[in-house]
């Protein structure tokens, strides 16, 4: 009796945890596959397993309807393998309803390599506190109130600069305030979290923990060089007690997930990365794909799903906060535009700068970076908890150290004024941060007109000035987005500083349609051809006149491909109305004989929205999002129609024109307000040499049969005049086609048959570049298998030997681990590094 009920009491724990059994990947392969929500059920998953051959373990984290299914060691892809079967039989003859119709995406898991640890261990000059008198006695003064006794508070510079005083968080006032963190739970998602350090032990969330490299509910550092996580918790939340310093939300929970001991797949990383989005409230990632200067690379389809479940369902619907270090890579010239988790519109990109509000030479610049905080350089670092029962570091930093620190920022932000969504808080940061005396681009930003550089983001975070704006801050209204069709240049794109400038014009009308009030993110997804990646740069320049640096020349990326729908993203244009003309120039500035074309554009505007019942949640993203490019409908109709750019279904007759013709001449900025019915070929992309010296655009007629059209695309002659067609065509063609469908333009999500008829027309397009998403659909695999043949020696090389930027090495009396390894020849701190 009494086992029996202890058996069943396990067996529901068990399942009640959720976790999936240790992966095998030697003996199994792994898929997550996603189910329409009427097949989730376990009978119906266990039809699909027992159809396959699979074994069924359960669901895939947070992310709903998607599963993960285990066979044995197969070399192909066996499920996609059947779904292929099962299309061709249904092109054959009727198929009968089957069990596969309900597998809407399947992806086999691949093991992939590790991220990179964003932390430089600095330099060290003497760690003694040259503090002025003055400044001393306010620490100490502080100290008493708030009964700090921590041993190495008076070394935390961040907190409280005593030598320049000024340049440090500004966080005492926030703590004097009473606002030490309570009730915020912080993530870091790294390489474990020591639960037993004195210094973090009070304020460990086990429930919010876990260990995906080694199957452990526990986060626990195992590794030798498993420090980096434990110290960005000590920024965060290390305890106000007798251990090391404090935590910058010292009353605040901290939780730790591992995912960075070990290879893991994007199935695990996908769990990881929102793992108990109810509990954690902000995720802290000081990692990414390797700053190496020529790197491009960003989550999978599974981690972006991840990524926007959180963001729209975690903190109870308010949102997860998303914390990325914005990169080591400066010296190598690197971008934070050219890591995806940085870029990306859900995540806070955070930069360093050190105690003498310079820019350290490892600390990427990017039109996505939000904002910089303190780090390493100029002879300090970060004074942080490190593994041990009672150890502390003197030398943690790069962009790692400063990512916690905004991290502890925010959970202050959060601990003061709960209620805050997730753009909230990059609004709060826009507004408060502060901008200071350094050489930089700075400009007066049209939209809020608060400074912004490339390089500091908006300034630098002040948790004061933060933490008493979010007191009073209204919330901002639900988003919107405004999506430019697929812009069409198909042009080469000239070497020497001049470039190619092709313009989108969005009409007042467009923005209204969209519900979309003021903007926050842009981002640009564009594809280009080119046999040297690292010549191209790509600047936007929005109708107020703000340019954002989108890409810039990097001298080590040699890969002779350019960008394959690349998303690159800015917050430069945060604030501005979003009206008028958007222009993206092209250039190639290394004059050699590496040349390339400029393919196609498409401009998302991102913000807040005019009317909050109409605010929708955006879809989660699918693999054939952008497949569209060169999707060309021919149905008759559609290329006559007109369409209103709304939300509101519209039913076209084909004999009810607007009162100017299609293929007119548009007439710049004013041709929408002019006419009642607002004229979609403001969506026409003029594509000149030049961004100040724009050639009108000219329409071809559509009379012509497609066939002809087509012949027409390949005419170098016409290739401009049918760009600028075609682009109103695709418009039109698009617009027609989703209103007919569904009561949205802004986003499509392309069934089976769309697919299979987008295939066959890229294909006799294939001449004029089509046929990409054959391509496009292997883009996944081929990124990781780019690593495949390479030993983690080889991926290290480079920042093996000598002084690179990742081997700013220190002797730190605190440091007696990394230390260690120093001696072993194995620095594990120094970013990349493998075991
Ligand atoms: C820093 O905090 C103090 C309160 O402790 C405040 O008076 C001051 O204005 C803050 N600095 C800025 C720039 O907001
Ligand atoms: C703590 O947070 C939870 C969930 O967000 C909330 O229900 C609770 O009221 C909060 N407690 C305090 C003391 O703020
Ligand atoms: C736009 O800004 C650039 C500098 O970024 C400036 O040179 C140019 O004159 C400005 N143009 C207008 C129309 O204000
Ligand atoms: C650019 O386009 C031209 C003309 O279509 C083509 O010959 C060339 O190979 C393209 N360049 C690249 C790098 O694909």
């Amino acid at each position: 009796m009494r086992l029996l009920g202890l058996w069943s009491l396990l067996s529901v724990a068990t399942l009640a945890s959720a976790h999936l059994p240790p992966r095998d990947h030697v003996a199994h392969d792994y898929y997550a596959i996603h189910v329409s929500s009427s097949s989730s059920s376990s009978a119906s998953l266990d039809e699909l397993a027992t159809h396959l051959g699979l074994t069924y373990l359960g669901p895939l984290g947070a992310l709903e309807d998607h599963h993960v299914f285990k066979a044995p060691k197969h070399e192909s892809d066996i499920v996609d393998d059947a779904v292929q079967e099962l299309k061709r039989r249904r092109l054959k003859s009727r198929v009968d309803s089957h069990v596969l119709d309900n597998v809407l995406f399947t992806q086999k898991q691949k093991l992939k390599p590790r991220h990179w640890k964003r932390s430089i261990i600095p330099k060290r000059q003497n760690i003694a506190v040259h503090g002025n008198a003055a400044a001393v006695k306010a620490q100490q003064d502080i100290a008493k109130t708030l009964s700090i006794k921590d041993p190495i508070f008076n070394e935390q510079w961040h907190l409280f600069n005593t030598k320049t005083p000024g340049n440090d968080v500004n966080v005492t006032g926030v703590w004097l305030d009473g606002i030490t963190g309570k009730n915020v739970t912080a993530c870091i998602v790294d390489d474990g979290l020591d639960m037993d350090s004195q210094d973090l032990k009070d304020n460990f969330y086990a429930e919010g923990s876990y260990d995906f490299n080694d199957d452990d509910p526990l986060p626990k550092p195992r590794l030798l060089d498993d420090q980096h996580g434990t110290r960005c918790a000590g920024e965060v939340a290390a305890g106000r007690n007798n251990a090391c310093g404090v935590g910058l939300a010292y009353d605040s929970r901290i939780s730790g997930v591992r995912i960075l001991s070990g290879q893991i797949s994007d199935m695990d990383e996908a769990a990881a990365i929102n793992y108990k989005l109810q509990d954690n409230d902000i995720y802290s990632c000081s990692w990414g794909p390797p700053d190496d200067g020529k790197t491009m690379e960003g989550p999978g389809i599974l981690i972006k799903k991840a990524m926007l479940t959180a963001v729209q369902k975690g903190r109870g619907g308010k949102g997860s906060i998303y914390v990325f270090a914005a990169g080591n890579g400066a010296n190598n010239g690197d971008n934070c535009n050219f890591d995806g988790y940085t870029n990306s519109i859900y995540s806070i990109t955070v930069g360093a700068i050190d105690q003498n509000n310079e820019h350290p030479y490892y600390s990427e610049a990017c039109s996505a970076q939000l904002v910089v905080t303190y780090s390493s350089g100029g002879g300090e670092s970060i004074h942080t908890t490190d593994i041990g029962a009672n150890k502390c570091t003197a030398s943690h930093g790069g962009t790692s150290a400063a990512g916690p620190i905004a991290v502890g920022v925010y959970a202050l932000v959060l601990s003061a004024r709960p209620e805050l969504t997730w753009r909230d808080l990059q609004w709060l940061t826009v507004e408060t941060a502060i901008s200071f005396d350094q050489p930089s681009d700075w400009k007066k930003t049209p939209g809020m007109g608060r400074m912004f550089s490339h390089q500091f983001g908006y300034g630098k975070l002040d948790a004061y000035a933060i933490v008493e704006a979010a007191k009073t801050w209204k919330l901002v209204k639900p988003q919107a987005w405004f999506w430019s069709p697929w812009m069409h240049v198909k042009q080469a794109i000239p070497q020497g500083d001049k470039g190619l400038a092709s313009s989108f014009e969005v009409t007042e009308q467009m923005l209204k349609d969209a519900n979309l009030e003021r903007v926050e993110h842009i981002t640009l997804t564009m594809n280009a051809e080119h046999e040297r990646r690292g010549d191209l740069s790509v600047e936007l320049i929005s109708p107020e006149n703000m340019t954002s640096h989108l890409s810039v020349t990097r001298k080590g990326d040699e890969e002779a491909v350019g960008y394959d729908d690349w998303t690159f993203m800015s917050v430069a244009h945060w604030g501005e109305k979003g009206v008028g003309k958007w222009t993206v120039v092209v250039k190639d500035t290394e004059v050699n004989d590496k040349t390339g074309n400029f393919t196609d554009w498409k401009l998302r505007l991102w913000g807040e929205c005019i009317d909050a019942s109409k605010a929708k949640d955006l879809p989660l993203p699918t693999t054939h999002d952008d497949d569209d490019h060169d999707v060309i409908d021919d149905h008759p109709a559609h290329t006559t129609s007109v369409s209103v750019p709304t939300g509101t279904p519209v039913s076209v007759d084909p004999s009810n024109l607007p009162t100017r013709p299609v293929n007119q001449k548009p007439t710049g900025t004013s041709q929408a307000d002019s006419s009642a019915t607002p004229s979609p070929s403001a969506a026409a992309a003029s594509a000149t040499a030049s961004p100040e010296n724009f050639l009108p655009s000219i329409f071809p007629t559509f009379g012509v049969s497609k066939r002809t059209q087509i012949w027409i695309y390949g005419s170098i002659g016409l290739i401009l005049v049918f760009v600028a067609g075609l682009g109103t065509y695709f418009y039109l063609a698009r617009r027609k086609r989703l209103q007919s469908t569904r009561d949205s333009y802004e986003f499509e999500i392309l069934d089976e048959a769309d697919d299979d008829e987008g295939g066959a027309r890229a294909g006799m397009l294939a001449g004029a570049g089509g046929a990409r998403s054959g391509r496009r659909a292997k883009r996944g695999g081929e990124l990781y298998d780019a690593f495949a043949g390479e030993s983690d020696e080889d991926l290290l090389s480079e920042s093996e030997d000598g002084d690179g930027p990742y081997r700013d090495r220190d002797e730190s009396p605190y440091d007696e681990k990394a230390h260690l390894a120093e001696g072993s020849g194995s620095d594990g701190e120094s970013a990349g590094k493998r075991h």
